[in-house]
């Protein structure tokens, strides 16, 4: 058999593509996530385009050895189940059982940030890492934590959720876990949007109310901007969490003392500006040993590090 497919299912698009065995990606696209009714229909969306997309291309359903599948939160690997899903409305969703009905492969599901990390570890910035931590900055943090070469998933299908790990105790924003303090509350985009919209509600002198007005709404992105030019509050926002996630990195360090973190996500093309307080931040937290032998890097392959993972999953799942 040819190809697999990866999927990325993310909070506002799925990320799909067909792949080669050696990782090279032969076609990719997206398409909405449509998360009414709690994600009812995505399913039937994603096995849709997907035979439309095999029709086009004149590939067969017999030349796919499998589906490798990522979701935005808690996954119950064994079974195929999504536990919980905030941002899509899924619960106990058997996501694998729906998709396998409906294009009679084999489905693999995993946690998205862990499906990344994967990517990552075969093809990106953490090629020939057997011990690596890869965090994913988007609308959440993700983690995906490889030990020996394989992903954790813990018992419940939890491990590696460290945009849960707490670094403001007993205060700081609410999170989406029902907790305060959270790492995703501060480094994930919506974090970022946050903390710039917050200044301009108390009145700071920044740049952003600039934007803002223009254009009705505040991106990660434009934090990074106006801190380039100058904006002293974007600046702030940028030290602070390169701080509280150096300081989350350091500590997550101890437990599996990888030799490369990688940096992923929308936030992560903030590149330098980014990894250069990040980097400062983890020395000065680290345990000395760790911190002569582990790098931080940001990640390589972008957007596709999901589904480039999820060819990569079901490549290990079936080679067992
Ligand atoms: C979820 C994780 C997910 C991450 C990135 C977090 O809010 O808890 O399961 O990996 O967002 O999507
Ligand atoms: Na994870
Ligand atoms: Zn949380």
């Amino acid at each position: 058999k040819k190809y697999y497919i990866g999927c990325d299912i993310g909070g506002t698009s799925v990320k799909l593509a067909i792949i080669k065995e050696d990782g090279v990606i032969f076609d990719k696209w997206e398409i909405p996530t449509n998360s009414m009714n709690n994600g009812e229909s995505i399913p039937k969306d994603i096995s849709n385009s997907i035979k439309e997309k095999m029709k086009n291309h004149a590939i067969s359903i017999e030349e796919i050895n499998g589906i490798g599948a990522g979701a935005p939160g808690y996954v119950d690997v064994p079974n195929g189940i999504v536990i919980e899903a905030v941002n899509i409305g899924w619960k106990d969703y058997h996501l694998k059982k729906e998709l396998e009905e409906l294009l009679h492969v084999p489905v693999f599901v995993l946690n998205d940030a862990n499906l990344a990390a994967l990517g990552e570890n075969w093809l990106g910035a953490g090629q020939g890492s057997d011990n690596l931590i890869a965090v994913t900055l988007g609308t959440g943090v993700g983690g995906g934590i490889v030990v020996n070469g394989e992903v954790i998933n813990g018992s419940n299908g939890t491990g590696g959720e460290i945009g849960h790990i707490i670094v403001t105790p007993n205060e700081g924003y609410l999170c989406n876990c029902g907790r305060k303090g959270c790492i995703e509350t501060y480094a994930s985009a919506t974090g970022f949007v946050k903390q710039g919209l917050e200044a301009i509600e108390n009145g700071l002198e920044t740049t952003l109310s600039e934007t803002l007005q223009l254009s009705g709404k505040l991106t990660s992105k434009d934090i990074f901007e106006h801190a380039k030019n100058g904006d002293n509050v974007s600046k702030q926002i940028i030290e602070k969490n390169a701080d509280l996630l150096g300081l989350m990195l350091a500590n997550l360090a101890v437990t599996t003392d990888p030799d490369k973190i990688i940096i992923g996500g929308g936030v992560a093309k903030a590149g330098n500006q980014l990894l250069t307080p990040l980097k400062a931040a983890f020395s000065k937290f680290v345990l000395g040993k760790i911190n002569e032998t582990c790098e931080i890097f940001i990640a390589q392959l972008g957007n596709d590090a999901g589904v480039v993972g999820g060819a990569y999953y079901v490549k290990q799942q079936l080679q067992k």
